[in-house]
């Protein structure tokens, strides 16, 4: 593929190989040297529209451990703020010629719509609630180490605000694709319009969803996405939808619980489950920078068809 625009792109073979690559430079990472020559004399570009902490610091990381350039750029500081156009823009920074150009945006489709224009490589780094390709990947490889690469019969709980989360909708075509058993649990007016259309069970009650999950996935409220007037009353929802050990103790033994940051602690995760052993939130971020080592690497050295 040019392009990492989603996991529907994506077969089940084409996923085990990505995990399979992310593991090999998992170990590189653990290194008391960790730069590699893989990607000497390739540029990448981080543009990010939207703010971030994990997946721009991750690409970064992820990029230069490989020897790649990486430059980045962000909405407040590029000509956006000027009236650009997210074309314009694009085209400016191809103008340059780097490699791959990682883009985070808050319009669904951005990323497709500079694929479609561009001729280097995009990589999907979150667009509106559309996908969040890496994200989906990452998570998917941590629980591949977490269950050996097992995951034929798993049933995985993804809980919160599922209406507006691009992680939910990347996740649930990952893990169905993977043999997974999906649940989506959150109030009625944050789960999205047509889901019960969906390949996934969903469940209102928080106490029968995580009945017997191998493995739960907690979503942040997105007050910043609540233009739309879906926004609960935080104390009620985090009454109901706050998970705790309590809640876990319904799951499978040990079953990890994830979160892909940031977290509102004590709004949809209490504090003393983020930082529980059974939590994998930080060897997510591990993960984060071993998954996007994989598909910089992959994306940069493909064969042209
Ligand atoms: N999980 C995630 O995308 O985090 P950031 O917004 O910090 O990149």
């Amino acid at each position: 593929h040019k392009d990492l625009l989603d996991i529907s792109q994506l077969s089940r073979d084409e996923l085990l190989h990505i995990f399979n690559t992310a593991q090999y430079f998992r170990e590189i990472n653990e290194r008391p040297v960790k730069k590699v020559p893989t990607l000497k004399g390739k540029s990448v570009v981080l543009f990010f529209a939207e703010p971030s902490t994990r997946t721009k610091t991750s690409f970064d990381v992820a990029g230069k451990r490989l020897s790649a350039d990486t430059f980045s750029l962000s909405k407040s500081m590029s000509s956006l703020q000027k009236g650009e156009s997210l074309r314009d823009t694009a085209l400016t920074l191809q103008a340059m010629n780097p490699d791959a150009i990682v883009l985070r945006h808050s319009v669904s489709g951005a990323a497709k719509f500079l694929a479609d224009r561009l001729d280097c490589g995009v990589l999907n780094a979150g667009d509106g609630r559309h996908a969040h390709p890496t994200q989906a990947l990452l998570d998917g490889y941590t629980l591949w180490e977490q269950w050996a690469g097992e995951f034929a019969g798993k049933t995985i709980l993804i809980l919160g605000d599922i209406a507006h989360s691009r992680v939910a909708r990347s996740n649930l075509i990952m893990f169905n694709l993977l043999g997974c058993k999906v649940r989506f649990c959150g109030p009625r007016t944050l789960l999205p319009p047509g889901v019960d259309q969906w390949p996934v069970e969903v469940y209102s009650d928080l106490s029968r969803a995580v009945q017997d999950a191998d493995a739960v996935m907690c979503l942040r409220l997105q007050l910043e996405r609540q233009q739309d007037g879906l926004l609960p009353d935080l104390r009620e929802y985090s009454r109901m939808y706050c998970l705790t050990p309590q809640h876990m103790e319904a799951a499978k033994p040990g079953a990890p619980v994830l979160h892909p940051g940031p977290m509102n602690r004590g709004l949809e995760i209490s504090s003393v489950l983020a930082d529980a052993p059974q939590s994998v939130v930080l060897d997510q971020v591990a993960s984060g920078v071993a998954v996007r080592m994989a598909m910089l690497f992959l994306i940069l050295t493909r064969k042209e068809a």
